[in-house]
């Protein structure tokens, strides 16, 4: 055998997930749904809610299930189809789990000791953190990886976990003198929504975990809530800027044309050809207008989706079936390579 990397010759997938740990809000929809759904038409897709990931930080029993719930209603009010999409659980998919332990066992603690999204959230007490949150990004490793999944939709703020996915897929085809056996994801992370900033900050990520709510448009905001939110946020005395360059300076404007953008289907130079020396004036209700159109229907869609919880269920049952079928063969083969007895 040689040592050359042999890359990987199965079929294409798309996997990602959204952590059912708070309401969405537009950014998750232009940033992450919307790209799902067009994904779905283009590869084997499978979009999970991240429900073991969401417990590395306390999550209230009784509210677990409901915001899993809630998620898959936004997932079907984007458009994703439970007969082209695999739609499921995490924690429905023992799978996961399973291989996540393996990774354990293959990634370093060096890598882990890099991850910049643990320091981050384990703030000044990372003592006080859970073990869980600090090997956070092996579980998502294992997500991807046992489905052989290639290509990954997610936020910049993701890459570096993506970057650990390889390093434990190229690690473990190696060690266990498997080339090829895992593939080496790639990271989507291009788009028109691809960051949406918060109304309140423009150098800040839109989040759900922002003290303001004035601060994003969460998807189950009615239509007053939205035009009242565009209207109060930030931005600066000056007239819109006419060129993409001048847009740079200016995080609040450039965020609000970037929004326009993505809801429209319009390029942020089409947007400053039309607005471009108006001021803000005219700028917000255009805006609020077309958030209301397109964000209003989706927010009505998903109140359509909850008021049927067993048809939610009946949609996770279906999407944990399908994934298990493809999840469960790989990872047996994962552990007849680790070489476990019987396996
Ligand atoms: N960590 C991701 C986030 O916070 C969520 C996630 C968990 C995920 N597992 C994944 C995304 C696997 C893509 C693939 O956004």
């Amino acid at each position: 055998m040689t040592d050359a990397p042999i890359s990987y010759a199965g079929p294409e997938r798309v996997l990602s997930g959204v952590q059912c740990s708070g309401a969405l809000h537009l950014g998750n929809y232009l940033g992450a749904l919307v790209k799902f759904a067009r994904l779905q038409h283009e590869k084997q897709t499978f979009i999970f809610v991240a429900d073991l990931h969401a417990i590395t930080v306390w999550q209230e029993p009784e509210k677990l299930a409901s915001q899993t719930r809630e998620i898959v209603a936004a997932y079907l009010a984007a458009g994703l189809d439970p007969m082209k999409a695999a739609i499921f659980a995490q924690s429905s998919v023992r799978e996961h789990a399973e291989l996540a332990w393996i990774f354990n066992c293959v990634a370093r603690l060096g890598w882990l000791d890099r991850m910049t999204q643990f320091k981050e959230k384990s703030g000044q007490h990372k003592e006080r953190s859970s073990v869980g949150l600090y090997t956070y990004p092996v579980l998502q490793a294992a997500d991807i990886l046992v489905y052989k999944a290639t290509h990954v939709p997610v936020g910049e703020d993701q890459k570096q976990h993506l970057e650990l996915t390889r390093d434990i897929a190229a690690k473990f085809n190696n060690d266990f003198k498997a080339p090829g056996f895992f593939p080496l994801p790639e990271p989507l992370t291009q788009g028109p929504g691809a960051r949406v900033m918060s109304l309140r900050d423009g150098s800040a990520k839109m989040s759900k975990s922002d003290p303001s709510d004035n601060s994003r448009i969460n998807l189950l905001d009615d239509a007053d809530a939205i035009a009242s939110k565009i209207r109060k946020a930030k931005t600066d005395p000056e007239p819109l800027s006419e060129t993409l360059e001048d847009l740079k300076t200016r995080p609040e404007a450039d965020n609000l044309v970037g929004i326009y953008a993505a809801l429209s289907g319009l390029s942020k130079e089409q947007v400053l050809a039309e607005f471009g020396g108006k001021g803000f004036g005219t700028f917000k209700p255009a805006l609020a207008d077309l958030a209301v159109s397109v964000m209003g229907p989706i927010g009505d869609r998903m109140r359509g989706f909850l008021d049927d919880p067993g048809e939610i269920d009946a949609v996770l049952a279906k999407g944990a079936a399908d994934a298990r079928n493809v999840a469960a063969p790989v990872l047996d083969e994962t552990k007849k390579l680790v070489g476990f007895w019987r396996a």
